[in-house]
């Protein structure tokens, strides 16, 4: 983050220290529950979804010419493949013949496709390479080309757009916090660990867990309470995406600090809400990003986890951080986190008025489900 910005959220908590507040919005607002609960709202939600790029991997999962990974996270069979001249492409994992999926690993390193069904063979850029002459005589192979799907590299992370209406623009995208992101240098971090994990809630949900740290000191107050404030957070919004700070109590030795006597980034912890699905947090030493994706019904969800760590940081001495940092998530985030918002989405039909409400001290939430209403509402 550049260091002018840290200077102004660094006045920011402090004044709101001094006035014991946090950044609110106008007022609350009440919302519909059944964003979280109704299947059709989920089909247009993942409508929705294939106009955004999206991320889908981490670029090291791909270093080397025919290295691919495959997955099924965004409701269709991707695969995104390394090029000979170093780019990367993205196809529909699904063979021209008769339909089956190419890659069956989740990654891998091929120098071309062969089809496990009847052996049609596909170089890495996804041309057919041809067909037997007996069975075919009068199929073009140029017609057998798998389907490409718009892919982009972008500060380390690989985003995939389904719908192929616009170009993909992943700084058009970002916005005020391309540059922002960039500052970061996260196509350099080294890559702790990469998972997909499966949720019994609503995608939606993972999300939230990140969007306000009202929660902590009741949810969480055994487990990072002690480690984090549950107010005096700024929030601003960017257009579709967001950025909320969560405030480590270590704050409050730097609070009379003078500016440049400090590193801000150490006691804070800094959530990017990327639209439509992504979580990025800088952990104060570290990234996670979390993907959300629906699942097969609105209470089911699967989730691309990250976390990526700068490079000075990563050696044999620090990597039992790294591991604690796992069981630190396993025990907030699973344990906490997805364990209530499960419970949630079992009420959530039966909640008071079919509505729930995002409280004036939750402006990121408000800014989410607000921007994912309107979208949706004007999509054609
Ligand atoms: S389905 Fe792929 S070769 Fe037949
Ligand atoms: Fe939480």
């Amino acid at each position: 983050m550049q260091k002018e910005i840290q200077k102004q959220i660094f006045q920011e908590i402090k004044g709101y220290y001094k006035d014991n507040t946090t950044r609110v919005a106008e007022t609350e607002l009440p919302f519909p529950a059944n964003v979280y609960f109704e299947p059709e709202h989920m089909e247009r939600e993942k409508r929705l979804m294939e106009k955004y790029p999206v991320i889908v991997g981490h670029s090291s999962q791909i270093k080397e010419s025919g290295d691919f990974l495959s997955h099924t996270l965004l409701g269709i069979p991707i695969m995104v493949v390394r090029q000979k001249d170093g780019s990367v492409k993205a196809f529909l994992n699904i063979c021209s013949h008769r339909g089956a999926r190419l890659c069956t690993e989740n990654t891998g390193n091929s120098r071309r496709f062969v089809c496990p069904y009847h052996a049609w063979t596909y170089s890495l850029d996804g041309r057919l390479r041809g067909v037997p002459k007996l069975g075919f005589p009068n199929y073009d192979p140029a017609d057998g080309n798998l389907t490409e799907l718009q892919v982009e590299e972008r500060h380390g992370l690989i985003w995939v757009q389904v719908d192929p209406a616009n170009p993909i623009d992943v700084a058009l995208h970002l916005g005020e916090i391309d540059d922002e992101i960039a500052s970061y240098d996260i196509s350099n971090c080294e890559v702790h660990s990469i998972k997909i994990l499966e949720a019994d809630i609503n995608w939606k949900s993972v999300l939230d867990g990140f969007l306000e740290p009202y929660h902590f000191a009741t949810l969480h107050a055994d487990s990072i309470a002690p480690y984090f404030h549950g107010t005096y957070s700024p929030f601003e919004g960017f257009g579709i995406n967001s950025r909320m700070i969560g405030v480590r109590k270590s704050f409050d030795k730097i609070l009379e600090s003078d500016f440049n006597e400090v590193d801000l980034l150490k006691h804070v912890a800094v959530n990017y809400q990327i639209f439509p699905n992504t979580i990025l947090v800088w952990q104060g030493d570290h990234f996670e990003c979390w993907t959300a994706y629906p699942g097969e019904t609105p209470g089911k969800c699967k989730v691309l986890f990250q976390m990526l760590i700068p490079k000075a940081q990563y050696n044999e001495s620090t990597m039992a951080r790294w591991e604690r940092n796992w069981t630190v998530i396993e025990e907030t985030v699973f344990d906490e986190d997805w364990e209530m918002s499960h419970q949630v989405q079992g009420n959530l039909s039966h909640i008071p008025n079919e509505t729930v409400v995002f409280g004036a001290n939750e402006p990121a939430l408000q800014h989410f489900h607000a921007h994912m209403k309107e979208l949706i509402e004007n999509m054609n």
